[in-house]
Order: structure tokens, then sequence, then C-alpha cells
């Protein structure tokens, strides 16, 4: 599937079928991850595969009203999020407290990565991140130094929604100052 195409077509998937997803697509997909860009190819992301059902529960519990509550439980591949701190950059206000804030970026980067290819291979996908992040890295063993960024559950969709609604590009771009129109 063509780049642009998958950008667009690319739905969150939240209802799947019970098809196991093949090992050399989760190796891909998990591959494409590793070469995103991330800040100075410090590469803080890591990703946990959870197959164990009882681990996939666990987790689930963690999720309170959230849509995607059952998505976690059903989808036969579920990747865990991680990143080491203090790797990536900072914003350079406090480098003494914000040294590697730069993680959710560089981690956001990655799971777009997983979320299109995924997608170009038939899968689909949703990002969450409504759960309780500390219970998630107890419940995977996450050690200190690491942050648990959010859960990609995949699967082959058994649901196709529509796109929801984006803002007009004229409304999201601007020229030379911000606000000014950008005329298309
Ligand atoms: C950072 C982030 C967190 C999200 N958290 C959740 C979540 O906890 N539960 C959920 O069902 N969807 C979650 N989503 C999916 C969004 O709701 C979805 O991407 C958005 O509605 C646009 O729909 P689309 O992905 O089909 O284009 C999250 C997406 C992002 C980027």
């Amino acid at each position: 599937m063509e780049v642009f195409e998958a950008i667009q077509s690319r739905r969150s998937i939240r209802s799947f079928r019970a098809d196991p997803v093949r090992r050399e697509d989760i190796i891909q997909i998990l591959d494409s991850a590793r070469w995103a860009p991330s800040w100075k190819n410090s590469q803080c992301p890591r990703f946990v595969v959870i197959e164990d059902v009882g681990i996939k529960q666990g987790i689930s519990q963690t999720l309170t009203r959230n849509r995607s509550y059952l998505s976690v439980l059903t989808a036969p591949l579920l990747i865990v999020v991680c990143a080491e701190l203090g790797k990536s950059g900072h914003t350079g206000c406090d480098p003494a407290t914000e040294k590697g804030d730069w993680y959710m970026f560089d981690s956001a980067l990655a799971v777009q990565n997983i979320l299109l290819s995924a997608w170009s291979l038939g899968l689909g996908s949703v990002v969450i991140g409504l759960f309780d992040a500390p219970a998630v890295a107890s419940i995977t063993g996450v050690p200190e130094g690491f942050a648990v960024v959010n859960l990609i559950a995949i699967g082959y969709p058994d649901e196709w929604p529509e796109a929801p609604a984006r803002r007009p590009l004229e409304q999201t771009v601007s020229l030379n100052r911000f606000g000014d129109r950008f005329t298309l």
C-alpha cells in the first residue's frame, strides 16, 4: 500500500477477528518501529508483546470507562509501548528536571510506524492512552527508569468505521505568522 493511501485510509479499529497475527508480520511491524526517527537517534522506545492471556486480562482491568476495554481482551496482538527515561532530549527550560522529556514524542513516532505498517498488512489497530500506566508497568515487570507510554491493540478488523472528521487544512496551516491565511 502506498504511504499516503495508508495514512488517509487508516482507522482506529476496536473490534477484531480472532485470527492470529502471523509471526513474520509481528516482526515486520516491530521492525518498522525500530526505524523511526528519535532525538539524536537515542532510541528510547521499548515494546512488550503480550501473548499471555492472564497478563492481557490484568492489563484490561487498568482501563476504566474506555471504549477499547474489550479491544485489549480480544485483540490477538497487544503491544505495551515503553520508553527508557533520561535518554531522549529536553525542552531546554530546565535540563536538570526535564532531561529526557521528549520520550513521548520519540515513542509517538515509533507508534505511528506501527499503526501504518500494520494497516498496510491488512491489520487494524487502536492506540490506547487512557489506562493506569503504573499498574501496567507493575503487571508487565517494566523496571524503574522506564515509563509505560501507551498500549496498541492489533488484529484483523471486524469493523470498518467511518473516518472521524478532520479540521480542514486551511484551519490547521498558517502562512508566515500564526493565524495568517494559507491559500490552498
Ligand atoms: C495519544 C492517543 C491516545 C488514544 N487513546 C485512546 C483510548 O484510550 N481509547 C480509545 O478507544 N482510543 C484512543 N485513541 C484513538 C483515538 O480516539 C483516534 O485515533 C481518533 O478518534 C481518530 O480516529 P482514527 O484513528 O480512526 O482516525 C487514542 C489516540 C491517540 C493518538
